[in-house]
């Protein structure tokens, strides 16, 4: 076979579970044809190709997988950081009418063109910090008009760019002009929100905040079971703040993904193993919240499979890359090197319900990352370099992206 490219000399961290571990093949090549990953191999074995790239030795990993962000928005909420640094907690500046309350105003006064800039420059971060599949919520609006509006948004950027963007409808929580009718207000979105978002293909997915201050279990169960019944895959914001019983109800839903889960009770950990809903750690948002940590090692202990996100959004975590992500993972929530890489890659795939990104198997999407490093530790350990230590940005096998240092 001749291959449209070639990228040898490699240190190849493929992540495919049919290799040990997070499946390094040491000297290695990976020949790329159609814009997909046609194979991976020793040196020795690598096939010809059009177009030949010596990476030096150089590390080539995956494109990372954000699967969990807020990244459609306008505004910002520099004033609620700087009163939390001076000790006041999210959920007291949420009750006083900031929050995700908060964002609301500024992003259903932008104009279609200004949200689709604003998420353009975030899509564009996130890509420079090797994120070549990112996932985007909906939620800051929070009208059946302004959510679809949104998504429409979201489509337009997706459309315009290589990098794979996966949308999620977000019932983020009832907006406070209908506090006093929430029974209506959840069967719009039930009854008029999901089937839209369903008939108009804006979404792949439907996530719903379930937590104090947001909505109940009843009320999540009401809303994923509505975006079932449309054929959507359905999962969660669980036990931010505390448990409310959501991991069970994502398990017999047979979610994809519970996310946050700092607070979850084993008989919670029992039912996302025994369904192989992916638990997805959002470490950002955990830290600057000064949250307790998840329960990694009981999850682990479990074989729930663990991914790691960015929720990337205006109060709990402004940040569009993953780098920073996994040294907050092995340093703050006790996961290892391996586990964090293989958090935001094949189990975030895994957590979009996405089998052909997030590894370098044959048959795969060729989006990869060229490393200026050889060894994957040096990723998290060196957290304050992420972007830099990038070489090149692969997607669908054409370079998007080069580093600051790439020649
Ligand atoms: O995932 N928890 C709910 N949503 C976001 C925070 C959103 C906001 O504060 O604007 C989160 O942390
Ligand atoms: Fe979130």
């Amino acid at each position: 076979m001749t291959a449209d490219l070639l990228i040898h000399n490699a240190r190849v961290l493929t992540c495919d579970p049919s290799r040990p571990g997070l499946g390094m093949v040491d000297h290695g090549a990976i020949a790329v044809t159609n814009g997909q990953i046609a194979w991976v191999g020793p040196e020795v074995d690598r096939p010809r190709a059009t177009r030949v790239v010596d990476v030096g030795g150089r590390l080539v990993s995956p494109g990372l997988v954000d699967c969990h962000t807020h990244a459609i928005f306008a505004g910002d909420r520099a004033d609620e950081f700087g009163m939390r640094a001076a000790g006041k907690a999210y959920l007291e500046i949420a009750q006083a009418g900031g929050g995700i309350r908060a964002t609301l105003d500024p992003t259903r006064a932008a104009t279609d063109a200004e949200l689709v800039a604003l998420l353009e420059a975030r899509l564009d971060a996130a890509l420079a910090g090797g994120t070549t599949t990112i996932e985007v919520k909906s939620g800051y609006d929070l009208t059946v008009a302004g959510e679809l509006r949104l998504l429409r948004c979201v489509a337009t950027a997706a459309a315009r760019r290589a990098q794979r963007v996966v949308p999620t409808l977000l019932a983020h929580l009832v907006p406070a002009e209908r506090s006093s009718d929430r029974g209506a207000y959840l069967r719009e979105v039930c009854d008029q929100l999901i089937p839209a978002v369903a008939a108009d293909g804006l979404a792949t997915s439907v996530d719903v905040y379930c937590d104090e201050g947001a909505y109940t279990l009843a009320e999540t169960r009401s809303i994923l079971e509505a975006a079932r019944a449309r054929g959507l895959a359905v999962r969660a914001h669980v036990g931010q703040f505390r448990d409310l019983g959501g991991a069970e109800l994502l398990a017999e839903l047979g979610a994809l993904s519970g996310d946050h889960l700092e607070q979850i009770s084993d008989t919670g950990i029992q039912a996302l193993a025994r369904t192989g809903v992916v638990a997805v750690m959002l470490p950002g948002a955990c830290v600057q919240l000064r949250l307790p940590v998840p329960p990694v090692e009981r999850l682990r202990r479990a074989g729930v499979p663990l991914a790691i996100a960015s929720d990337l959004n205006p109060g709990s975590s402004y940040c569009e890359t993953l780098p920073l992500q996994m040294w907050l993972a092995t340093t703050h929530f006790g996961m290892t090197v391996d586990e964090a890489w293989l958090g935001v890659t094949r189990h975030a795939a895994s957590a979009l319900g996405l089998a052909d990104v997030g590894t370098l198997a044959s048959g795969a999407r060729a989006d990869l990352i060229v490393w200026n490093c050889d060894a994957p530790a040096q990723i998290p350990y060196r957290y304050g370099a992420g972007t830099q230590l990038i070489e090149a940005v692969y997607v669908a096998g054409e370079p998007q992206h080069r580093g600051p240092r790439a020649g």
